[in-house]
């Protein structure tokens, strides 16, 4: 059954995200049987859709959590998340976050500094706790990605260095407050090569062992998420390749694999739906002007990321163009220099690949109002987060004068 854009385009209006559910299962379905030879569990990374009814449809497969903020954390257990499948990670996590991450007894708390470390110890001393962690380890590994979604230099910000992070599981160790259960690592996002990841695995995997002669016995192992996927022509890395690749580097070592993809399972399963205002020329440019904006998804202006942009049921008298949203700033676009039938007002236009970090990106900048949510799942679509509307969207703010 296909999605019918046009129908739904009259029902809900433009702009609007819809996401394919049978897509995203078969997604996860790929993933965990790759792993099948060994006990793991797939933390879904919240951060890449966040929307509820997507995590309910990805718990109702088996899928666990990677939350990086409290509000994460508890969209997760809304819908029923087993708290015991649940990881809390975050360069930057604030005493209420990680007091109110022990009370809910979630399965670890990743810890990425020595500061944390030790601020952790004295919050699960104060309320009679012992705080399960894992510790974010940086294997300095190069993960050939874009530098703003590259995570695994010692240059970002991210986890503790290698002696570092031995030296704070000795420390864990001697804590009556602290359990260190668990090891991570992520390198970056949108990965389409497997060595980096591979050789941040075997990094992390010797420091396992030497951990294990000092009698620390770690139970998981997280090895992040970043599975690259396909917005155009890239070669991606075969997840069989992965898995295998993985639990090769791991053989002889006794633990759960953990890990927490987004983009993979949600990426290609959503479409960001928008309706032609205009067309213009300037000079010698065309420009199509949609109604959908970098506020709804940000991805071309932030890392002038590529999405296949479809004109529905147009494919005559093709040329070049800049797909652009009414945003009074010019990084305000969808894509530049595509080549684009011609259109006429009220033309949809299909970006896509737009399930992961689309909507969960997207602001009010210029107050406009988020779009709605679809899902399409057997079948049938049914709204999933209605428009917002300007009422939404001032009831926070106050007139003082
Ligand atoms: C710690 C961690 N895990 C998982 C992810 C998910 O990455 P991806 O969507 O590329 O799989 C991220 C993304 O930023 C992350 O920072």
């Amino acid at each position: 059954m296909q999605i019918n854009f046009k129908a739904l385009s009259k029902k809900y209006q433009t702009p609007y995200y819809i996401y394919d559910f049978d897509e995203i299962t078969k997604n996860y379905k790929e993933l965990k049987e790759a792993f099948k030879a060994r006990k793991s569990l797939i933390a879904y990374a919240v951060k890449a859709n966040s929307n509820l009814s997507v995590l309910k449809h990805l718990k109702n497969q088996g899928a666990g959590a990677d939350c990086v903020s409290i509000g994460e954390l508890k969209r997760a257990l809304k819908v029923g998340i087993e708290p015991y499948k649940i990881i809390f990670s975050g360069v930057g996590k604030s005493d209420k976050e990680l007091e109110l991450a022990l009370s809910f007894n979630i399965l670890m708390i990743n810890v990425e500094s020595e500061a944390e470390l030790k601020r952790l110890e004295i919050l699960s001393k104060r309320q009679g706790k012992i705080a399960r962690i894992s510790i974010r380890v940086n294997p300095n590994i190069d993960a050939k990605t874009h530098p703003y979604i590259s995570t695994g230099l010692n240059e970002n910000k991210f986890g503790v260095d290698v002696d570092l992070a031995k030296r704070m599981y000795i420390y864990a160790k001697n804590s009556p407050f602290l359990e260190a259960i668990g090891i991570h690592c992520h390198i970056g996002s949108q990965l389409t090569e497997l060595s980096p990841i591979i050789e941040a695995v075997q990094i992390v995997a010797s420091l396992v062992k030497s951990l294990k002669s000092l009698k620390i016995d770690i139970s998981f192992f997280d090895v992040g998420g970043g599975l690259g996927v396909r917005y155009k022509d890239e070669v991606l890395i075969k997840i069989y390749d992965y898995a295998q690749a993985i639990l090769k580097s791991l053989y002889a070592l006794d633990l759960t694999l953990i890990c927490e993809p987004g983009r993979f399972l949600v990426a290609n399963c959503g479409y960001f739906v928008t309706s032609v205002l205009y067309e213009k020329q300037n000079s010698n440019k065309r420009f199509v002007i949609v109604d959908g904006a970098m506020n709804d998804l940000i991805r071309p202006s932030l890392y002038n990321a590529y999405h296949k942009i479809q004109v529905l049921d147009k494919t005559k008298d093709i040329s070049k163009c800049n797909v652009v949203g009414p945003i009074c700033e010019s990084g305000d676009f969808f894509a530049k220099d595509i080549e684009l039938a011609q259109t006429k007002p009220q033309d949809l236009l299909i970006i896509h690949s737009a399930g992961a970090y689309g909507f969960s990106m997207s602001s009010n900048y210029n107050t406009r109002t988020r779009v709605a949510e679809l899902a399409f799942f057997r079948g049938e679509a049914r709204l999933i987060r209605r428009r917002e509307s300007f009422e939404d969207l001032i009831s926070h703010e106050e007139e003082f004068l």
